[in-house]
């Protein structure tokens, strides 16, 4: 059967179709589809198709940023004429993790443009002079219509362009209003087209809210080659930047940054950074060997269990799923004689990071156990471990890896799940280069459990594996 041919474009959104129709079924434009014209000549197409291994280079060189942390997200730095966009709530410090981009690649020597729509110009070099940000090679351009935009780019040819934000660009030429889909998504697809005809590397800034109030960033994911996503919670300090699409390299880095007075600091140790408030001798508090995409990073877990005798008493998880909490003091009163129906149950992840990760269930556990039984975790200790339904422990992704970061800032022992290979396993799966690409600080003893109940026991109590101390330790309290 032969293929339908697309004979129809949207004016608006570029989606060709093989039917006339009055709107468009993508951007759902009225009276913008048109017909493409025919070529009666049969001449060549102007891409010619070429032989994949006859083609030259790669594309041109990497732009580094000049900025490692965001380095590492990208692989390397900016593809040039590609089309990054960076997506986060208001507030997050898009605009300010630019700026620092567009001052670190103009001092290797890029021009850059910064598209300002937000900000006035003016507003910007205060913000610039103050974090000592004011280099050459950084130009301003305060007027965001598209065609101003283009112009400004033939004329000034920067290495990297950036559009702060891409909902504020307007398009007086097809009489679109700011923010509207359709113009956002024109404007991006009009900026893309000349970034890959020889243009500059595009940044383009999208705001995005948690109820998706705000048009922009998730129409322009089809059309940009990257997208960037920076998050954090509000009344913290931590800044994370991962890519979510990535055309030219792998998802799943991770970026770390802190924003301070003089604005965002690099966090190149997200381990000690995390546990820089951690207090020895804690109650409930626990080290989790945690992993957030492909960077492992030690995250301080803390319970906090006091009495209540309503008939419903309280269970608060911040960064943690509330419904896995619910179903870990579950297993915990079934398989691990822990029940805490008479008690408040507080959960917490240290320091505004979310945690998705299965494998903090069994530091999770025992932050709530330790609180509970008042008995302390050894501070050298990381946990690490899914926790089924039944009470056993289960295995996680890359435990190597987190047991190296473990071993290198000075934890001296791990309790894992058993089937994690033979636990002493593990510890040599670290020393292998091939493993983990950090070298594993020796003395980190790594001790498998099969059980909930027996790793608790292990960590609560320091005894042996195999009996069920915490019967005895829960009716003391
Ligand atoms: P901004 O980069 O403007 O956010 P976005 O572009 O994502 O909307 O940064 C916003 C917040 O960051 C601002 O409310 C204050 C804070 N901030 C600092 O704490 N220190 C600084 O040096 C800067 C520049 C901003
Ligand atoms: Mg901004």
């Amino acid at each position: 059967m032969a293929r339908a041919r697309l004979h129809y474009r949207c004016r608006e959104c570029g989606t060709a179709t093989p039917r006339w129709a009055g709107r468009c079924g993508q951007c759902e434009e009225w009276n913008s589809i048109e017909e493409i014209p025919a070529d009666p000549t049969g001449r060549p197409s102007r891409a010619a198709p070429v032989e994949l291994a006859a083609m030259d280079g790669a594309g041109g060189e990497l732009l580094p940023t000049g900025i490692d942390e965001l380095d590492r997200v990208l692989g390397g730095g900016l593809v040039p004429s590609s089309v990054t966009l960076i997506a986060g709530e208001p507030g997050i410090g898009k605009s300010t993790l630019l700026l620092q981009m567009l001052a670190a690649m103009a001092r290797q020597g890029r021009r850059t443009l910064l598209v300002s729509a937000e900000e006035s110009p003016t507003q910007v070099r205060m913000r610039a002079m103050r974090l000592g940000l004011v280099d050459d090679g950084v130009w301003i351009a305060g007027d965001t219509d598209l065609a101003a935009i283009r112009s400004d780019v033939a004329n000034l040819r920067p290495d990297v362009l950036v559009v702060d934000s891409v909902q504020t660009i307007s398009d007086q030429e097809s009489g679109l209003a700011p923010g509207a889909v359709t113009t956002v998504r024109a404007c991006a697809q009009a900026l893309a087209d000349d970034a890959k005809s020889g243009g500059p590397a595009v940044v383009l800034v999208g705001h995005v809210t948690k109820d998706g109030s705000i048009a922009g960033p998730r129409v322009l994911e089809h059309l940009v080659d990257t997208v960037l996503s920076f998050e954090g919670e509000r009344h913290h300090s931590l800044r994370l930047l991962r890519a979510v699409k990535h055309r030219f390299g792998a998802v799943g880095e991770l970026g770390m940054w802190e924003m301070t007075g003089t604005g965002l600091q690099e966090v190149a140790d997200g381990a000690t950074f995390l546990l820089a408030d951690r207090r020895p001798g804690m109650l409930g508090s626990v080290v989790f060997a945690g992993m957030d995409g492909r960077r492992p990073i030690l995250v301080e877990i803390q319970a906090l269990v006091s009495a209540n005798s309503s008939p419903s008493p309280r269970r608060s998880a911040a960064g943690y799923d509330s419904g896995r909490l619910g179903q870990l003091l579950a297993v915990l009163d079934r398989w691990a004689g822990i029940s805490l129906h008479d008690r408040d149950v507080y959960v917490s992840a240290a320091g505004g990071i979310r945690i998705d990760d299965p494998g903090a269930d069994l530091a999770v556990a025992a932050a709530i156990a330790s609180a509970y039984t008042q008995r302390a975790v050894p501070d050298d200790t990381v946990l690490l471990g899914e926790v089924g339904l039944g009470g056993e422990l289960r295995q996680v992704g890359h435990s190597p890896r987190r047991l190296a970061e473990a071993g290198r800032i000075g934890f001296r022992r791990a309790v894992v799940p058993r089937g994690a290979a033979g636990a002493a396993d593990v510890i040599d799966l670290t020393r292998g280069a091939a493993a983990a690409d950090r070298p594993v600080t020796a003395g980190l003893r790594v001790t498998g459990a099969s059980l909930l109940a027996d790793a608790l026991d292990l960590v609560l109590t320091g005894q042996a594996v195999g009996r069920p101390q915490l019967q005895v330790l829960a009716g003391r309290d």
